[in-house]
């Protein structure tokens, strides 16, 4: 079986989020649970970054020019090798040479091109998958040229698309006066990609892949109705009979109390003891005097308001008024939330503690040194901290929504099971009362608790299940 992932990020290369998680492993656990049987691949852009960090494993593997409506493109391919995965590497520097990944006033352009270049890699390399795996808006184009422009030529005839929406809030929505100029589609392919009256790449690649899954059991049935789906739950509705939804895995080698060379000290399920190393050493950072017995709540987000913000913001005072519970959060992102954060850290010293960074490895404190977790998405397709959290003993408390709702099951203090806390409204005084349900059980049962962490680190996050659930879809296509 051969299968080519496209996207816009893979760890190690290039990450602003989870994306880059999954397309950095679910590969890697594919070509695994394969073996010989498969031949698994990646394309993703070049970005500087890779070529900096990474010029001693990447080779140049050829050079092409692409077309795109009048334009005429250099297209350099690099590649390199990790763990039986072809890594490919799109070249070009007029388009990929950008501080950040996205958020470029042409990233229509960018993505367009990378979408033409992703299937000329194909006949470069020849290399013609059985299946194409596309995801989020980013390779939309790849799957829409695919189906509009490429099938007629015998060598792609035969492939198949899978395409995974990550995150239907992003759908790479354009004006129509670039169809021809910019995306080089006709006057006959206008109805394939429009959408409210404008282009709209995510609807083009949902009607012209195969299958559509997105990234959990929950969110593929949310985003059939109106308040996930972002105004496309008519098209996901038409479409339904090709959606399915599998939660995420995580990388659990990476990600690993018992083995992480990043944090203070390792533990285990069974010997909690080094989490308390990690504690003092995540107050550390924090400028917080040590304090073993006083809870500390983590968040490690990107700055949205749909990752539960306005719920934050509404009563984090209120909480830290009424409880001793201390606050740390680490990210970046829309400028009036890290106003909010950076003034309520200076009303609250030696309680709150705010990095406005995305920083892998001091992520790995944050989750490894907190006791809680907190995640009140509002929409969250899957989400992966919560997982991630839950691998270093850090308890998570979430909005039982999309991928949360699948991964997390509240305590249950008759039974004693569950591996978290979880609220079903998007209200602010439902989060404050669970968070403050969590502190008391902390404060005054530490029995229970030393229960409950052995329960939230036990969970079997990695990949093998669903991996699995892929090479399904996947077999099914060919
Ligand atoms: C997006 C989603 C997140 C998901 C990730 C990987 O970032 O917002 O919920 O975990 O993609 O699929």
């Amino acid at each position: 079986m051969k299968i080519l992932y496209a996207a816009s990020e893979a760890l190690p290369y290039a990450s602003t989020g989870g994306l880059a998680d999954v397309v950095g492993s679910l590969p890697q656990a594919v070509k695994k649970e394969l073996g010989e049987g498969a031949d698994v691949r990646v394309v993703i852009p070049l970005y500087p970054t890779i070529r900096r960090k990474f010029a001693e494993e990447i080779e140049m593997v050829c050079e092409l020019n692409v077309k795109l409506a009048w334009r005429n493109q250099y297209c350099g391919i690099w590649q390199t090798q990790a763990n039986g995965v072809t890594f490919y590497f799109i070249d070009n520097e007029y388009y990929f040479n950008r501080s950040a990944l996205y958020g470029s006033f042409d990233d229509a352009e960018r993505f367009a091109y990378f979408g033409k270049a992703i299937l000329e890699l194909m006949s470069a390399v020849e290399f013609y998958p059985d299946v194409l795996h596309a995801n989020d808006w980013q390779t939309a184009p790849a799957v829409i040229y695919l189906k509009r422009k490429y099938a007629h030529l015998s060598a792609y005839q035969n492939i198949k698309t899978l395409f995974t929406i990550h995150n239907i809030d992003y759908q790479g929505i354009y004006d129509f006066s670039i169809l021809g100029d910019i995306f080089e589609l006709a006057e006959w392919d206008r109805s394939v990609v429009e959408y409210n009256g404008c282009i709209n790449l995510l609807k083009g690649a949902i009607v012209c892949s195969d299958m559509v899954s997105t990234v959990s059991g929950r969110y593929a049935d949310e985003i059939l109705t109106e308040y996930y789906a972002s105004g496309l739950h008519h098209i996901l509705r038409a479409n339904q009979d090709k959606l399915c939804g599998i939660v995420n895995g995580i990388d659990v080698d990476y990600y690993s109390a018992e083995a992480d060379p990043e944090i203070a000290e390792n533990f285990t399920a069974e010997d909690l003891s080094g989490k308390a190393a990690c504690k003092a050493e995540l107050e550390d950072v924090c400028g917080f005097p040590h304090a073993p017995n006083t809870p500390i709540l983590a968040m490690v987000s990107r700055l949205a308001s749909h990752k539960g913000f306005d719920l934050v913001t509404r009563v984090i005072e209120e909480i830290l008024t009424e409880t001793n519970l201390r606050f740390v959060l680490l990210g970046t992102g829309e400028f009036e939330l890290e106003d909010f954060f950076t003034k309520l850290e200076d009303r609250f010293p030696g309680r709150v503690c705010i990095k406005l960074e995305y920083n892998k490895s001091l992520s790995k404190k944050f989750y490894a040194g907190a006791d809680m977790f907190l995640m009140p998405s509002k929409s969250e397709p899957c989400g992966l901290a919560q997982m991630i959290a839950s691998r270093y003993g850090t308890v998570p408390i979430v909005r039982e929504t999309g991928g949360l709702y699948d991964t997390i099951h509240a305590y249950n203090e008759y039974d004693g099971s569950g591996n978290g806390f979880s609220f079903t409204n998007y209200n602010a005084h439902d989060m404050k009362n669970t968070v403050e349900y969590a502190v008391s059980l902390y404060m005054e049962k530490k029995d229970v608790w030393a229960e409950l962490l052995k329960n939230v680190m036990k969970v079997d996050f990695s990949w093998s299940v669903s991996a699995k659930k892929y090479i399904d879809i996947y077999t099914k296509l060919q």
